[in-house]
């Protein structure tokens, strides 16, 4: 083919091309059993949930936001194995028959990623840029931690239960291994969980089990368990040490943190956000229902506070019916703007230990634990 008519064939096919990558680009990503979420990766999956899919207490199932470091393993219910050993008296190894067969429990709990938030943090540090969405409530249902681990008999000596999963590091990247203590795993709501909502875990969630250590970030909630291994230290993997640990005391932003100030997260900070109305909202001079969600980890939400002027006064928003421990609770505030304009609103949670959203969130060098109070514009018209 010649030079001319070559570039004669490739100008006619241009059109066409655009629009095939147009298409492309259009296309929604789908996955297994999700309703259309946030993508910030599609393989692994790393799924947020849009915040307007929180207008219920138990977040749906096609609803929940997804965190996995590793394309994820694809276990078979007939060949799962979850093996209980370490420093035990009596190692046991389960078919998934036989834990289904032990006593059963129901726990709701919010779930929540450490680095939740992450994407408002300045100046921004690498990672998933999370906005609001890494986060959701559910009922787990499962067998108890404490049970299993009875049945085996901890040294006494023993201080952690180190849990592993299915999935494996690529190339030199380290398996996700994390240990969490003794206590928390003996823990009544700690629960090995076979069941999200009342179906089988899903496959994106960790089927067929998975830890559920309410009151404490994602990061400790293994999917895919194939491993209890009981031990006086924790794990020493990358995930444990340095991955999801915070600063003791607080650094300035951009600079980094002395290794021996970092401490692994447990328990979560206070937090609230608004589900309704969506930021940039236009509304008539009409009452409207400010409505959201207040979380406060192993804590209870005790007060959430609205502010219609950007903060000059702050009154109290009615709290949800539903408060149970290691749930986000439901607020709401009916607001009957005065006149047509610009308003700025802002909402802060305040827990049982007191603790009130700050201004501002610490910085820290893997933008963890964002809870700065939530600020949304409206405009409402006359
Ligand atoms: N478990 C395994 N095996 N591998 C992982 O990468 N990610 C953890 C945790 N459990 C992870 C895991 C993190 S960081 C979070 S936030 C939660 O799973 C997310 O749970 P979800 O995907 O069910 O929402």
């Amino acid at each position: 083919m010649n030079r001319r008519r070559w570039l004669r064939l490739a100008a006619a096919a241009l059109p066409a091309l655009a629009r095939a990558s147009q298409t492309v680009a259009e296309k929604p990503l789908t996955f297994p059993g999700k309703r259309p979420l946030l993508v910030h990766n599609d393989f692994p999956e790393d799924l947020e949930t849009p915040v307007e899919y929180f207008d219920t207490w138990i977040t749906p199932n096609d609803a929940f936001f997804v965190r996995h470091h590793f394309p994820r393993p694809r276990p078979a219910a007939d060949a799962f194995r979850l093996r209980l050993d370490g420093m035990v008296a009596q190692p046991v190894t389960l078919t998934l028959e036989e834990l289904k067969a032990l006593p059963r429990y129901t726990v709701p709990a919010t779930l929540e990623c450490a680095g939740n938030g992450r994407g408002n943090f300045r100046p921004r540090m690498p990672g998933l840029q999370w906005t609001k969405g890494a986060i959701g409530n559910a009922q787990w249902t499962g067998v108890r931690l404490k049970d299993l681990l009875h049945r085996v008999q901890p040294a006494a000596a023993a201080r952690y239960v180190t849990c592993d999963g299915a999935d494996t590091g690529v190339g030199k990247t380290p398996d996700f291994i994390r240990s969490i203590p003794l206590g928390k795993a003996m823990h009544d709501a700690t629960l090995v969980a076979l069941e999200m909502n009342g179906e089988p875990l899903p496959a994106l969630h960790g089927f067929p089990a998975r830890l559920i250590v309410p009151g404490w970030d994602g990061a400790s909630w293994v999917k895919w368990l194939t491993r209890l291994s009981v031990a006086e230290q924790p794990d020493g993997g990358f995930y444990m040490n340095p991955a999801y640990r915070y600063p003791r005391r607080a650094v300035a932003p951009g600079t980094a943190a002395r290794p021996e100030d970092m401490e692994v997260i447990e328990g979560m900070t206070v937090k609230s956000f608004f589900v309704r109305p969506a930021d940039g909202a236009k509304l008539p001079t009409a009452p409207v229902t400010l409505a959201g969600v207040a979380w406060a980890g192993e804590e209870r939400i005790t007060r959430v506070e609205v502010s219609i002027d950007g903060g000059s006064r702050w009154r109290d928003a009615e709290l949800g019916a539903q408060d149970f421990p290691f749930c986000w609770r439901l607020w709401r505030f009916t607001w009957k703007p005065a006149a047509a304009g610009y308003y700025s609103l802002l909402c802060r949670a305040t827990d049982s230990a007191g603790r009130t959203q700050p201004i501002h969130a610490a910085w820290n060098p893997s933008g963890y634990l964002w809870n700065a109070i939530e600020r949304i514009g409206v405009l409402v018209e006359g």
